[in-house]
């Protein structure tokens, strides 16, 4: 304690906390007098401070009061160390989906939201090249690997939930869908054997499950004190040394392969892998496994999470069984899955976005948010809008499929864009599972595609039912995020 060097060190991190506290101070008190944007809950200092403790436990019904009172409009509501604009309303969310980049950056709205640059690092964080990737080369070959796919969720039921005859048997819904969604996921991005390999998925699951509860953690950390403890709090770096020592081999032999016959060798893989190294200095065993590693945490939180939902729907609801076993193939598993997305968002917000444009960016309707605010759309308050769906609390396993079939009766009936109409894969203002616009998930055609052939598969094979009869098991609530 008496030596100078740790005198000074104490005294220059004492120093940067104070610096950064009081910058944190002054961005809350900056943007209390700026926006012009109405609040919902307190706007003095303190008691605000105190909101943002309540959005932890509270997000859903202080964004569904604000929603109420603004359905076409953007109010704040106070989190711990900034202020969530919150946009409603179809006019605004359209504003959102088109707006550039460098004014309206969906980057730095994940950055913010999963804590990027410390649950999976730097460069995933500030590179994205991958989200091309999937919404091309991914999407374009999944007519192709259907059979893969199909075939991999046959194994994977049967090997993960081991079932004997017409024994009942309790599983966990959650982690046992991880385990199936990384499994058959894997299938597309790495391939056989890998997508088989017991320790790889592991380490799959367990990574996309500390990204998740890190950032919660992180975010309720002061942005100052991030850097210093969220190193301790991610494990990050244990999952990247054990993905780069299963997949490292592998990736050095396409690379090989490659160097030596060139880029289209005959019989070569068309896996996610083998597409994901488009840049030069990707093309290294780390950069490529660090990539991989984010794909899978993208697909396999939000997958895992949308069919474990749809179970407790269709569980909580048994008259859907037998419709879905009798017209499975066609378009009923895909219906009672897209009521389940709307019914069941993964939080009351989606679309998070940052203002990075110095001048802030101006909405249509005039509001104008300075730059540095972070927004998101009203997702789930828009999936409860009894103006957009009638009985929009009730769980209507039809509504789609009803609404698609009046939709056509009213048009030609050669009008290609009904097609398109509220399936699974339709992303729209009004329908926010996925997003909306030129950011919307990059791999919605496969999840909507793998989840629809999982709901087959479980409805024509299997029988389920709740651990307690007719309860649906509730949601956890973290900030805006539900779990279920
Ligand atoms: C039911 C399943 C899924 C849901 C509900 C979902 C939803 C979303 C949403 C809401 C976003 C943010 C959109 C925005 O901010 O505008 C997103 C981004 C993204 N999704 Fe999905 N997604 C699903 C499955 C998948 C799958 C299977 C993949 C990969 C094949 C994937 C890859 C990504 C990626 C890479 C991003 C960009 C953000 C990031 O890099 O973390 N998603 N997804």
């Amino acid at each position: 304690m008496d030596d100078p060097r740790f005198m000074l060190l104490y005294g220059v991190l004492a120093g940067i906390l104070f610096a950064s506290f009081r910058k944190a101070v002054y961005d809350r008190k900056m943007r209390l007098a700026v926006a012009n944007v109405p609040i919902v809950g307190s706007s003095g200092f303190f008691a605000s401070w105190w909101d943002g403790f309540r959005f932890i436990h509270q997000a859903p019904e202080l964004i569904q009061r604000g929603y109420d009172l603004y359905p076409e409009g953007i109010f704040r509501v106070a989190r711990l160390f900034r202020w969530e604009y919150v946009v409603c309303g179809q006019k605004l969310i359209k504003d959102i989906a088109g707006a550039p980049e460098h004014v309206v950056s969906f980057t730095e709205g994940i950055e913010e939201s999963i804590q990027a640059k410390f649950t999976m690092g730097r460069e995933r964080a500030e590179n994205h090249y991958h989200l091309d990737v999937i919404r091309t080369t991914l999407t374009r070959n999944l007519h192709n690997c259907f059979p893969d796919v199909r075939d991999e969720i046959i194994c994977a039921f049967d090997e993960v939930l081991q079932l004997q005859g017409s024994e009942w048997k309790s599983h966990p819904v959650l982690p046992t869908m991880m385990a199936i969604v990384a499994r058959v996921s894997n299938r597309l991005f790495v391939g056989l054997p890998l997508c088989r390999d017991k320790a790889y998925l592991a380490n799959n699951v367990a990574y996309t499950v500390d990204v998740m509860r890190s950032a919660n953690k992180i975010t309720l950390l002061p942005p100052f004190l991030r850097p210093i403890f969220a190193p301790l709090i991610s494990s990050k770096n244990k999952s990247n040394t054990k993905a780069v020592e299963i997949l490292g081999p592998l990736i050095e032999e396409r690379l090989a392969k490659e160097a030596e016959l060139g880029p289209d060798w005959p019989g070569r893989p068309v896996k996610l892998l083998d597409n994901v190294y488009g840049h030069e200095d990707q093309r290294t065993v780390l950069p490529l496994t660090l990539r991989i590693l984010s794909i899978n945490m993208a697909a396999i939180h939000t997958s895992s999470t949308a069919f474990t939902q749809a179970l407790f729907d269709l569980t909580t609801h048994p008259e859907y069984l037998l419709p879905m076993r009798e017209e499975v193939e066609h378009v009923v598993a895909e219906e009672a899955s897209c009521e389940s997305q709307r019914v069941n968002t993964n939080g009351s917000l989606v679309m998070a976005r940052k203002v990075i444009a110095k001048e802030g960016f101006r909405f249509s309707d005039g509001t104008v948010l300075p730059c540095g605010s972070y927004l998101a759309a009203a997702s789930r308050p828009t999936h409860y809008d009894e103006s957009k769906y009638e009985n929009a609390a009730k769980f209507d396993g039809f509504r789609f499929a009803r609404e698609r079939a009046e939709h056509q009766a009213n048009h030609e009936a050669n009008d290609s864009q009904v097609v398109f109409k509220r399936q699974m894969i339709s992303t729209a203002v009004d329908h926010l599972p996925f997003g909306t616009g030129k950011h919307a998930c990059p791999g919605h055609f496969f999840a909507a595609t793998e989840l629809k052939a999982m709901m087959a598969h479980l409805v024509l094979n299997y029988d389920v039912k709740p651990e307690v009869e007719g309860v649906r098991p509730a949601d956890i609530v973290f900030s805006h995020r539900l779990s279920p």
